[in-house]
């Protein structure tokens, strides 16, 4: 039997943290579903979520990530659903700090009452540990070069934007 594991976030934009996070959940598990979810609690940001798995899409693509790894979106309801619905055992997240971890917990926690889906928690490699989707907004924002922190495909969807 395959084992299937969900790395599910907001994605917006996807960064070289998220790509680590995804790479290493394709080793982990036989079939990684990419789901980019609405997350009601945050700002709609840089792009829709259909652009974003657009973009998650050809950064994998061009990482050279094995076929394994799917993306998609989830539009509403509870991921933990989804789970089910896919047949998932597991949901794979990056954990960078304390912070995330008191973030993360009560998730985890949840997820796995509601559908007996544990959450695996990954470390990131040094060079990524403090790269965020927020901080590449701000960045973005304020004219600066992100090329550090993000797969080249979402340079390349920033340029297409108006
Ligand atoms: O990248 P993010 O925004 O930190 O990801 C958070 C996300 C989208 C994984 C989380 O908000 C989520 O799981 N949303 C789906 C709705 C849901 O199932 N909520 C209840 C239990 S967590």
């Amino acid at each position: 039997m395959s084992r299937i594991a969900v790395v599910p976030g907001s994605f917006d934009p996807v960064t070289l943290g998220h790509l680590d996070v995804i790479e290493r959940a394709a080793r982990l598990f036989d079939r990684v579903h990419v789901l980019v979810v609405h997350n009601p609690d945050k700002p709609s940001g840089l792009f829709p979520p259909e652009v974003r798995a657009q973009v998650i899409e050809k950064a994998v693509a061009e990482a050279g990530l094995p076929d394994s790894i799917t993306v998609g979106t989830m539009g509403g309801g509870l991921l933990a659903d989804y789970c089910t619905r896919v047949g998932a055992s597991a949901l794979v997240k990056g954990l960078r700090s304390h912070t995330d971890l008191v973030y993360e917990t009560p998730m985890a926690i949840v997820n796995e009452h509601l559908a007996g889906v544990d959450t695996v928690f990954v470390l990131p490699r040094p060079q990524n540990a403090q790269v965020s989707s927020s901080l590449v907004r701000q960045v973005l924002a304020l004219g600066g070069d992100v090329s550090p922190y993000v797969p080249s495909a979402v340079l390349g969807q920033v340029r297409q934007q108006p």
